[in-house]
């Protein structure tokens, strides 16, 4: 069934299957990674954790009516999507200020945005990752305006449906980062992974953090955070 590799990234290898050309496998890594690739670390359960979770939020934004890449869970680490063509942009929705927006613009961390704001950010690790307007993304990537206004609301819609999602399970969506894919029919739909290593979430209440940061800022396990999420999720997503 499990065909070539196809690719192979920081925390994630993508296996065509045989006999199916518009599916593929995700498998997820026990790597785990940051500042673009400067501080790794090995984490043995780590993949599980990722494809666990991130295989519950694309099922429930697919159950919500968000268009997605997801298909079915396929083990403990791997999961089976749409084979599409990947657009080369990061979209970064934003709820509360912290990380890079936080640096940039001398905001102090945690305080509210009146409205999510979404960002543009070019995938390109030699560049690491620049921040790029409408007109840059436009030249880069092919997408039309309508396109990248097309992907920017599709990015509030997976906010708003996993901003509650989460509430009910006693976390904060505080940012994410959303990749988009072209299928063969030229659709764009979400792709790649929503997970604790592409989101920040903090503890309602407390603000604990529970997502990458605590590995970047090296604040605690990240095993024991990846795990504390899953277990809420398991227990609230399907309310
Ligand atoms: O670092 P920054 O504040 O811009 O990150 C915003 C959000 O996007 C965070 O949730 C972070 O985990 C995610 N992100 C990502 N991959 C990147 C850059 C940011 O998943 N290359």
């Amino acid at each position: 069934m499990k065909g070539s590799l196809l690719y192979e990234g920081k925390a994630k290898k993508v296996y065509t299957i045989l006999g199916e050309d518009n599916q593929l496998i995700l498998e997820y890594k026990d790597e785990v990674t940051a500042f673009n690739g400067v501080k790794k670390d090995y984490l043995p359960g780590k993949g599980r954790l990722i494809n666990l979770i991130s295989s519950i939020l694309f099922a429930y934004c697919n159950q919500q009516g968000i268009h997605t890449h997801f298909i079915d869970s396929l083990s403990d680490t791997e999961q089976i999507v749409e084979h599409t063509r990947m657009i080369p942009l990061e979209v970064v929705v934003r709820n509360k200020a912290t990380g890079s927006i936080q640096k940039r613009l001398g905001l102090e961390e945690g305080v509210a945005f009146k409205e999510p704001i979404v960002q543009l950010y070019y995938k390109e690790d030699a560049l690491n990752d620049p921040f790029i307007n409408e007109g840059e993304a436009k030249m880069l990537t092919g997408c039309t305006s309508e396109e990248l206004h097309y992907i920017q609301a599709e990015a509030k819609k997976v906010n708003k449906v996993l901003l509650p999602l989460f509430q009910r399970i006693g976390l904060q969506l505080i940012d994410f980062k959303l990749e988009f894919g072209r299928r063969h029919d030229r659709t764009i739909i979400v792709a790649d992974e929503l997970s604790p290593d592409t989101c920040r979430l903090w503890e309602a209440g407390s603000n604990r953090k529970l997502d990458k940061d605590v590995f970047r800022q090296e604040i605690g396990s990240l095993l024991e955070s990846y795990e504390e999420i899953l277990t809420r999720l398991e227990a609230g997503a399907h309310v």
